[in-house]
């Protein structure tokens, strides 16, 4: 069932929002070579709770974790750890998940740490320009298989893959919801967007072929070939003329 959301289960997801936004805001001044990822993790926590929000990841599924945490060949769900160091070259994803008076919002981004090559910076800066050239076109009427088919088109015509065993996701009083939002597929095809739906677009884009495969801890996802990854996600609501994005 999708989830139509009124002007105050709105108000509320922007505010879920927001506190990812500046959570995300506030990782990035940590990010430099030296930190662990437990690190990373525990100022999510503790910026998330000072804000009145929970973590919306820890104890999901039994998931241990604020963030989620990817590094370079790993494309999501990377367990934070205090093993983990943060190395200069690294592109690191960070999974942001934040519950606000019952209601989620949820992004990601990748940071490119210190001195990276161009093609790793090229990867990073392709996913981001896959997610806006796919929202670009989001208003009532279109379809989830209109969106699904730019991003991948883009991606592909840059030369990279996008991942096809994950996909966005709607979002609001449950951190996943109804529809599925893919990053490839047939244009015209899929669920016909409405004002008041809310959903999580991110595509995952792999610098190799679209293959993953679930590491022994049974949550990090990594490329089959071992080349690398990167991931770009906002909240957004459709609107009556197009959308508002509520993580940035
Ligand atoms: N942002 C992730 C997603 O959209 C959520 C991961 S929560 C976890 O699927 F618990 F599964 F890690
Ligand atoms: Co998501």
């Amino acid at each position: 069932m999708i989830i139509i959301k009124n002007h105050q289960q709105l108000e509320l997801m922007r505010s879920a929002g927001r506190i990812v936004r500046d959570t995300l805001g506030e990782l990035s001044r940590h990010m430099l070579p030296g930190i662990t990822t437990a690190e990373l993790d525990k100022i999510a926590y503790d910026f998330m709770l000072k804000s009145g929000a929970t973590p919306s990841c820890l104890n999901y599924d039994g998931y241990p974790a604020t963030l989620c945490v990817s590094i370079n060949e790993q494309v999501v769900h990377g367990i934070p750890s205090k093993k983990v160091i943060v190395k200069e070259g690294d592109l690191v994803s960070l999974d942001v998940c934040a519950c606000y008076k019952g209601y989620h919002g949820d992004a990601a981004r990748t940071f490119a740490v210190g001195q990276c090559t161009e093609e790793d910076l090229r990867l990073v800066e392709t996913t981001k320009e896959a997610f806006f050239h796919g929202v670009e076109i989001l208003r009532p009427g279109v379809r989830i298989g209109d969106l699904g088919n730019r991003i991948q088109t883009f991606v592909e015509s840059r030369g990279y893959s996008v991942v096809r065993a994950l996909e966005g996701h709607g979002i609001g009083s449950s951190l996943h919801e109804e529809p599925g939002v893919p990053n490839f597929g047939a244009a015209g095809r899929g669920v016909r967007l409405q004002a008041g739906m809310t959903i999580a677009v991110e595509p995952m884009v792999n610098a190799g072929g679209y293959d993953v495969k679930v590491l022994d801890d049974e949550w990090t996802v990594v490329t089959a070939d071992g080349k690398k990854s990167a991931h770009y996600e906002n909240t957004l609501v459709i609107t009556e003329n197009g959308y508002e994005l509520l993580t940035i």
